[in-house]
């Protein structure tokens, strides 16, 4: 009986050591991996030769005609024909500078009022933007009520409500741009210049559920007088 156990406590000992004495040790043999991973793949480095290619490159040249995130000019990237000058904001894109036109703010308050002027084919830009990305959720209207809100989204802002009414541009830009609360932000798929015609296209929306006789040119108040 005690020879076993000699014989199980010296084996014991063998295998302690074996596991533990030997750390720090340095090998050039690769380690044992029970679990591998990922540490290994086939893989190109940057910059390397490839036998693979018949130019010899393992990097591919970007596919013709393709653009950057951000580089193609607004007025060259609409469906809606010329756009109209955006003057010195022409090609700003992405660009995060501090000023009004990329952040909606003058110093520490909110700015109001689109920094270019609007041109009709702008107002298209701007409701084709706002049904591509917004009226998912806040419907085509503006009142919330997109299919995303059928399908569990609670919570979605009224745009018709007076609060958003009120609210100042820049607000509004600046929620496109890094989003509120639950909304997330849109300032990494939505150039600057489109940010505003969104919102000049947002401004009409809600001026088009909350018309008032005063809105209307004074040649259509004449002509409508007789119905009125
Ligand atoms: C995925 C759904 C979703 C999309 C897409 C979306 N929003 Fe929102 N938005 C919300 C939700 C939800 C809220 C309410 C957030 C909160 O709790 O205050 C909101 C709030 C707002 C508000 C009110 C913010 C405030 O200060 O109360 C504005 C303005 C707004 N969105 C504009 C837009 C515009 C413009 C777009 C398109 C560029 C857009 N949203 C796209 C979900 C969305």
């Amino acid at each position: 009986m005690l020879r076993y156990f000699f014989v199980g406590f010296s084996l014991l000992i063998l295998l302690v050591v074996s596991i533990t004495g030997l750390r720090g040790w340095k090998s050039k043999r690769p380690p044992i991996e029970l679990f591998p991973d990922m540490v290994r793949q086939a893989k190109y480095k940057p910059q390397t030769e490839s036998e693979f290619y018949a130019d010899n490159r393992s990097a591919r040249q970007p596919v013709e005609g393709t653009v950057p995130l951000g580089y193609a000019s607004v007025s060259t990237s609409s469906s809606n024909g010329t756009m109209g000058d955006l003057g010195p904001y022409q090609n700003i894109q992405f660009t995060a500078s501090s000023d009004y036109v990329a952040t909606g703010r003058f110093g520490n308050q909110w700015g109001t009022g689109i920094p270019f002027e609007v041109t009709a084919a702008m107002m298209q830009r701007g409701r084709e933007r706002y049904n591509i990305t917004c009226a998912v959720c806040h419907g085509a209207t503006g009142a919330g009520n997109g299919i995303a809100s059928k399908y569990g989204l609670n919570g979605i802002a009224n745009q018709q409500q007076q609060r958003i009414r009120d609210m100042a541009d820049g607000e509004i830009f600046n929620t496109i741009t890094w989003g509120k609360n639950t909304m997330m932000g849109y300032g990494s798929t939505i150039q600057v210049p489109d940010r505003w015609m969104i919102i000049a296209y947002l401004r009409a929306l809600q001026r088009s559920q909350r018309t008032t006789w005063s809105d209307l040119p004074t040649e259509e108040q004449k002509n409508a007088s007789s119905w009125k």
